[in-house]
């Protein structure tokens, strides 16, 4: 296993997530635990960008549970359908939300995260195994350029599922 991760410094994200996506794919290809798995996709995450929050909720008996994450304390436990983490797991699509205080029931774990980004991750059974949070305390910080390269990422994580 790789000891060090090589992220490009001053580049556009686009390109960050290009040199970190096969550097995961060597951290977890060798681990079958999903736990570790998580939680080194986590550190490489806010490593690579310095992310407020990023962390994985996981689908447990229909909620979502927190797992692996890098950042303050979170809340434990959303229901489908609730906050930006259960609108993504029900409609089991991607959801950019520039301004959480506009986002209707929205979560606030922390009142410095401003803006996030969400995204589900199948199983092999195209259920939602669990999902993806990242925040920002910077307002409209995430475009569909972190949500192609976030969801390449978690391609690579879908292969062990
Ligand atoms: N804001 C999320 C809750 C999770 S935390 O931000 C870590 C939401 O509305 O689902």
């Amino acid at each position: 296993m790789a000891e060090v991760l090589i992220i490009p410094k001053g580049e556009a994200r686009k390109y960050v997530y290009e040199a970190i996506t096969p550097q995961i794919e060597a951290l977890i290809s060798d681990e079958s635990d999903l736990i570790a798995n998580l939680a080194n996709i986590t550190a490489v995450l806010k490593e690579a960008f310095q992310f407020f929050w990023v962390g994985f909720y996981i689908a447990k008996e229909g909620e979502l549970v927190l797992g692996p994450f890098q950042g303050p304390i979170a809340c434990t436990r959303i229901k489908p359908g609730k906050g930006v983490c259960g609108t993504a797991y029900s409609q089991k699509q991607t959801i950019i939300v520039p301004d959480v205080d506009q986002f209707p029931g929205h979560i606030a774990c922390s009142s410095d995260s401003k803006s996030e980004i969400v995204i589900p991750v199948f199983n092999a059974k195209g259920e939602v195994a669990m999902i993806l949070d990242v925040d920002s305390d910077k307002l409209s910080d995430f475009t569909q350029e972190d949500a192609l390269g976030l969801q390449k990422i978690l391609a690579v994580l879908e292969k062990k599922l």
